[in-house]
């Protein structure tokens, strides 16, 4: 692959590969000296259009890691303010000769098409509510060290999926690799659609978590719900919120996800994200370092064949 826009194009062995060569990762990112090679010389570019922690510090120290030059191009500050539009300043960064974009963007499509007007990279760290494949990855990395395996499982999908590309990205994911996934939450943010994943739609939670190995909680996005029906957040958490009570339903040694940020109290009971014998949250961001150094190794190994053929 030249790029990573989303989970859709990836293959099954594909996926294997970066999580295989992020485990790689896992084990260098625990010793003292944290230090490779795989992108000495190249110039890492992050530009992210919304507010972010995990995604954006990750990148950054997955990059200084490989030994690239890292630039945060700080967005608020740029001259998209002075109204210059999202494909003339990737074009101007362009010129710069990067090797790696990493793009965040609040609309769907907006990586995919900044893809098609640069000659690097382009890693898509959130794009609206279209994908956020690198939170897939590392879920799916954080899945597969906790149960052994990532595939036939049951996997429970709660809350948020008509905003959230973390749900998406983890839908196709999970289902190329053959798990069984539920969808929780109130039919107006789990629309009947979503059943062409594959997956099974559930507006019970006490239902829907009955018997899975895998819990992930998503937040309520309330800033893309452009000012559609936002739940009270008491109702919301009586029905929808992760307690212990509704936790009990699933399999005993069910694992606890969240993307973040979280919400306590909203989508999830702080002692139950705090509770190290079920909630994976903190190896989570772990796994989110390995796996975007397995991902922007991976493209730049393809980036210099490519350019290595070219020269020849
Ligand atoms: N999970 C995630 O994308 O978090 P940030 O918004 O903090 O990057």
């Amino acid at each position: 692959q030249s790029h990573l826009l989303g989970i859709e194009p990836l293959r099954p062995h594909e996926i294997t590969a970066i999580l295989d060569l992020a485990e790689d990762y896992v084990a260098l990112n625990r010793q003292t000296e944290k230090h490779s090679e795989a992108l000495a010389g190249l110039t890492q570019i992050n530009m992210f259009f919304e507010n972010s922690t995990r995604t954006q510090a990750s990148f950054e120290l997955a990059g200084k890691r490989l030994g690239a030059d890292v630039m945060n191009m700080a967005m608020q500050a740029s001259s998209i303010k002075k109204g210059e539009t999202l494909i003339d300043t990737a074009m101007t960064l362009n010129a710069m000769h990067p090797d790696l974009l990493v793009v965040r963007h609040p609309h769907s499509g907006a990586v995919d098409l900044l893809a098609q007007k640069v000659n690097c990279a382009v890693l898509n760290a959130g794009d609206g509510r279209h994908e956020h494949p690198t939170q897939a990855l590392l879920d799916a990395l954080t899945i597969r060290r906790a149960k052994g395996r990532l595939h036939r499982l049951n996997i429970a999908i709660c809350g948020d999926v008509t905003h959230s590309r973390v749900a998406r990205s983890n839908l196709i994911l999970l289902g190329k690799m053959e798990n069984r996934i539920r969808l929780i939450g109130p039919p107006t943010l789990v629309p009947q659609q979503f059943a062409e994943f594959g997956a099974e739609i559930y507006d019970d939670m006490r239902e829907g978590l009955k018997d899975v190995d895998v819990v992930m909680m998503l937040r309520l996005q309330k800033e893309r719900m452009d000012g559609g029906f936002i739940p009270s957040e008491r109702e919301y958490f009586y029905r929808y919120g992760l307690d212990a009570e509704k936790l009990a339903l699933a399999k005993p040694d069910a694992i606890v996800m969240h993307p973040g940020p979280m919400n306590r109290g909203v989508e999830i009971d702080g002692t139950i994200a705090d509770d190290i014998k079920r909630s994976v949250i903190q190896e989570q961001v772990e796994m989110g370092v390995a796996v975007r150094m397995a991902a922007m190794d991976l493209l730049a190994r393809n980036l210099r064949s490519i350019r290595q053929a070219e020269a020849s």
